[in-house]
């Protein structure tokens, strides 16, 4: 069975990785979808989220990275997905994935999304954070695979991101 893991990816963090792998164990294929034009003001490009999420997931054969326009339930049919796996970190999530997935449902009923839950430890990371942190001077490296916390010290050019 064919599942998209979608969201901006801006950029990956240990929590989305440990989503990937999660959902690499269960699922045939794990098309991780970089969702394009979504955020005005996204830090990094679609070519670099792009790049990132293929160095960090390339021992995982069967985890795919793409980009998507539009309709996510559209891009799902076009790549005969019937899973959309969504992570969901506290309950404070909860009612925004809701709220999408029942969207999506109404818009192709025949997709499912699937919730799953990071480890405990990542209960709290997310993207925005993590560059807020880089961007203040805080050290990212438990939080983010290295060669992204590199490019995060690259992009705000502080020398201990
Ligand atoms: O990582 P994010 O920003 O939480 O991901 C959100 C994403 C990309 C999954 C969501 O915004 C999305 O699916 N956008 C595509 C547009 C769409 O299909 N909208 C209708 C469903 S509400």
């Amino acid at each position: 069975m064919i599942a998209i893991y979608p969201g901006s990816f801006d950029p990956v963090t240990n929590g989305h990785l440990d989503l990937i792998a999660r959902g690499a164990m269960i699922f045939d294929k794990l098309i991780v979808a970089v969702a394009h034009n979504l955020e005005k003001d996204p830090l990094f490009e679609v070519k670099e989220r792009i790049e990132l999420l293929e160095a960090v997931t390339f021992d995982w054969k069967n985890v795919e990275v793409d980009v998507f326009d539009g309709l996510l339930m559209e891009y799902a049919n076009t790549k005969n997905a019937r899973v959309v796996v969504r992570g969901i970190r506290a309950v404070s999530d909860y009612e925004y994935e809701l709220q999408m997935a029942m969207m999506n449902r109404h818009i192709e009923p025949q997709v499912e999304t699937v919730f799953m839950l990071p480890a405990q430890q990542y209960s709290y990371l997310s993207s925005r954070l993590v560059k807020e942190l880089a961007r203040l001077g805080g050290s990212v490296k438990d939080l983010v695979p290295p060669i992204v916390a590199e490019r995060l010290r690259a992009k705000v050019g502080k020398e201990d991101a």
